[in-house]
């Protein structure tokens, strides 16, 4: 399968009646099957990035695809939050999108899914009786069960502890190791960059300043990565405070 290919993106936002650039323009391509990590600070454009390759934005410039012109992508995206139905079981949730292209998944093939993700005890719950790391769960086997060309997460894990944080991501190296799907996964957090990322990009301020391959095995010892990380935290601009430099910028190009 062909790689994916982002030339020039970007993206504007109209913004206290001015222009202001979420995305200036990134060019990067990233090959099929790889497990790619985006991290950097609140509001550096990283959600944006994700909804441009999910086609939910359109660019302002520049373009989305995959090289040599293939068939469009059919990407899947996990929210932070798992969006559930909650009139719905877990079951019903994970063959949702499924089922709304018309098709239905064999007992089989939902089952299967259904065990790999540790959810076979809870089903037939409602969202309102499981854990939010099983939703999170839930939420990702609906993604996986529609079978996407790239997976897009967007701080999937954020809102769950520490214990179900490091489960799940665990979890999510298996399914990705068996399937072998392209991944597009967003953080800010710098450990689960280097617990997850083949190829960390790391973003500011609306562009990617720094990509690091990483080429340790899985499961990461991330104590011995003290090195990159200390690299990475450089590269996301340790000084400046996000949140009032973009708005002292956002100001300036209004
Ligand atoms: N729909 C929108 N309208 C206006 N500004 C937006 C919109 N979406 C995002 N932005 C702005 O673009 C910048 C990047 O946002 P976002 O991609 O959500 O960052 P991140 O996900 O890294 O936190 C932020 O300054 C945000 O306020
Ligand atoms: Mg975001």
């Amino acid at each position: 399968m062909d790689a994916l290919d982002i030339r020039n993106l970007r993206k504007e936002f109209l913004f206290d009646g001015g222009r202001f650039p979420a995305l200036k323009g990134i060019t990067l391509s990233i090959p099929a099957g790889m497990f790619a990590v985006f991290v950097g600070k609140s509001g550096c454009g990283k959600t944006t990035l994700l909804r441009l390759v999910a086609g939910l934005e359109e660019p302002t410039e520049g373009t989305v695809g995959v090289r040599g012109g293939g068939a469009p992508l059919r990407t899947g995206i996990v929210f932070q939050e798992p969006r559930l139905f909650p009139w719905l079981t877990v079951e019903e949730n994970i063959a949702f999108s499924y089922r709304s292209m018309g098709k239905r998944p064999t007992e089989e093939t939902l089952s299967a899914l259904i065990e790999s993700l540790g959810l076979t005890a809870f089903r037939r719950a409602h969202p309102s009786r499981i854990s939010g790391g099983m939703a999170q769960r839930a939420s990702l086997g609906r993604t996986l069960l529609y079978d996407p060309d790239i997976i897009l997460m967007d701080e999937p894990f954020s809102a769950l502890d520490y214990f179900t944080r490091a489960a799940l991501r665990d979890d999510l190296l298996h399914l990705w190791q068996e399937r072998r799907k392209t991944v597009l996964f967003v953080t800010h957090d710098v450990d689960e960059a280097l617990c997850l990322g083949q190829r960390i990009h790391v973003m500011d301020r609306g562009e990617v300043v720094r990509i690091f391959d990483v080429e340790d095995d899985y499961p990461r010892d991330i104590a011995s990565m003290s090195g990159l990380k200390r690299e990475i935290l450089d590269a996301i601009g340790n000084g400046t405070c996000c949140g009032a430099h973009h708005a002292k910028e956002k100001a300036a190009e209004a």
